[in-house]
């Protein structure tokens, strides 16, 4: 059974490659929420908020920080890098948001440390060509340290053998560094260029699970908010071409310590077509040279990254992958973003299945070879050709919008509940 107040409680998930909109999405969601949470991943996010014209991009810290009253959880699912949290602090500060007295990072989330990163640039050199194209955060040899048992936790920093067990750490993963031939690191600098970070981080450890669970005892109400996305998800999405982390409602779960009961509506995230950043295949991307259809999109969205600023690939709606991320995620309903970027196309393609071989699959293959051979099955829709931008009510939509929408509805069999019509807060249409 649920619990009584997680009706009120929201997980928002990225369901394409990432980079949804889903910080847009969390800030307006956030108004009307006590406490937000992060729960995997980690500075590979980049989420985007816009009010009053202002952009704010946040990596490790959760997108509901421009609300006052919105009490900021780093959960233990997160792996968080100091540095990178101390900067992100004082750019917000710098703006006039200080929010350190309203942000717990759990004791239990692991440290990205300078030699996960070292790891990662080697890991990706190793490659060379079949090279993920990560955001070289270190965030993939951060959860292997955890796999293998062997990481620090934020928790350590308040432990007296903190400083022997950190010297020890970037010791020990320096040979692994070497021995794969990658440059290794001085550790006695990174250590003492990592300590104005430990000095932010430290006072903000808590066991945020404990806080988490007193929250629901109190009726506080929580959104929980993914990064990536399910098809970089490391169980289901196009392995190995993924990240680290459980970007579903399964990390949710065990990124915040809550129970499967807490959670509440489960809403997806999906952007009006498709982008996807780094390696890895991607059924119906388009021509992305200049001049080509992929680059006309990736340039009227925007589609740069948010982390790392590389240009996103770009493709039409693939309702194939999204309702696979939708059975994949009990997912109740879907934020429907970027329409507004498909206003001057005549005509627009949406990808409703998969053939393989000539057979129509009816779910989205284990095997990126299969994956990179499949061929989407298009349905044609009649676009709008009129501005959408900034539309706020479901009846001044244009006709052909509201069937596109009513399309998604229909393949998915979830229903749309807010559309995106511009990066800015009021810019969406709430049905
Ligand atoms: P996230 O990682 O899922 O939070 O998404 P990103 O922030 O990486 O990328 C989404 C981009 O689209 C950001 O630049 C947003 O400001 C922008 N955006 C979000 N929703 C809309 C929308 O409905 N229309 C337009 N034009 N831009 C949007
Ligand atoms: P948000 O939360 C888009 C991609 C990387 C790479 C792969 C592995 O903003 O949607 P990693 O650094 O995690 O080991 O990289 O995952 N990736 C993202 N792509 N949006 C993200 O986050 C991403 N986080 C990681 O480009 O292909
Ligand atoms: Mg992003």
């Amino acid at each position: 059974m649920p619990s009584q107040n997680s009706s009120r409680n929201k997980v928002i998930l990225g369901l394409q490659w990432g980079d949804e909109g889903k910080g847009k999405v969390i800030d307006q969601l956030a108004e009307t929420t006590d406490v937000v949470v992060r729960c995997q991943g980690g500075a590979n996010a980049g989420h985007t908020v816009v009010v009053g014209g202002k952009k704010t991009v946040l990596h490790l810290l959760p997108s509901g920080v421009l609300h006052p009253k919105a009490t900021c959880i780093i959960g233990n699912g997160v792996v968080l890098e100091p540095k990178a949290l101390a900067e992100e602090l004082a750019e917000l500060a710098a703006s006039g948001c200080d929010l350190r007295s309203r942000l717990l990072v759990s004791d239990r989330a692991h440290l990205v440390l300078p030699c996960h990163k070292a790891l990662d640039r080697t890991y990706e050199a190793a490659k060379g060509t079949s090279k993920v194209g990560t955001t070289l955060r270190g965030i993939g040899p951060t959860y292997m340290d955890k796999m293998a048992r062997t990481n620090l936790r934020a928790g350590d920093l308040l432990q007296a053998d903190f400083p022997a067990r950190l010297r020890a750490h970037l010791t020990a993963q320096n040979h692994l560094v070497k021995a794969l031939g990658g440059d290794p690191l001085d550790v006695e600098a990174e250590i003492a260029a990592l300590q104005p970070h430990l000095a932010v981080l430290k006072p903000l450890v808590a066991d945020t699970a404990a806080f988490l669970h007193r929250a629901a005892a109190q009726g506080k109400t929580m959104l929980f908010e993914g990064a990536q996305g399910v098809l970089l998800d490391i169980d289901y999405g196009t392995y190995p071409y993924v990240t680290s982390s459980n970007t579903g409602v399964g990390g949710v779960i065990t990124g915040s310590g809550l129970s499967h009961k807490e959670l509440g509506e489960v809403i997806g995230v999906v952007k009006a077509y498709t982008t996807r950043v780094g390696g890895g295949p991607f059924p119906g991307e388009l021509d992305q040279n200049a001049g080509g259809k992929g680059d006309e999109i990736r340039v009227r969205g925007g589609e740069f990254g948010a982390t790392t600023g590389r240009p996103r690939r770009c493709g039409w709606l693939d309702l194939a992958a999204v309702s696979f991320a939708c059975r994949l995620n009990g997912v109740d309903s879907i934020a429907l973003t970027k329409l507004d970027i498909l206003d001057v196309e005549a005509e627009i393609p949406v990808c409703v299945a998969y053939e393989l071989d000539g057979q129509r699959l009816d779910s989205v293959p284990a095997s990126i070879s299969e994956l990179a051979r499949v061929k989407p099955v298009y349905e044609v829709l009649p676009g709008w050709t009129t501005s959408t931008v900034g539309v706020s009510r479901w009846q001044d939509l244009p006709v052909n919008a509201q069937k596109y929408v009513a399309f998604v509805e229909k393949i998915t069999g979830v229903p749309v509940k807010w559309i995106g019509t511009g990066p800015g807060r009021e810019a969406t249409v709430c049905r």
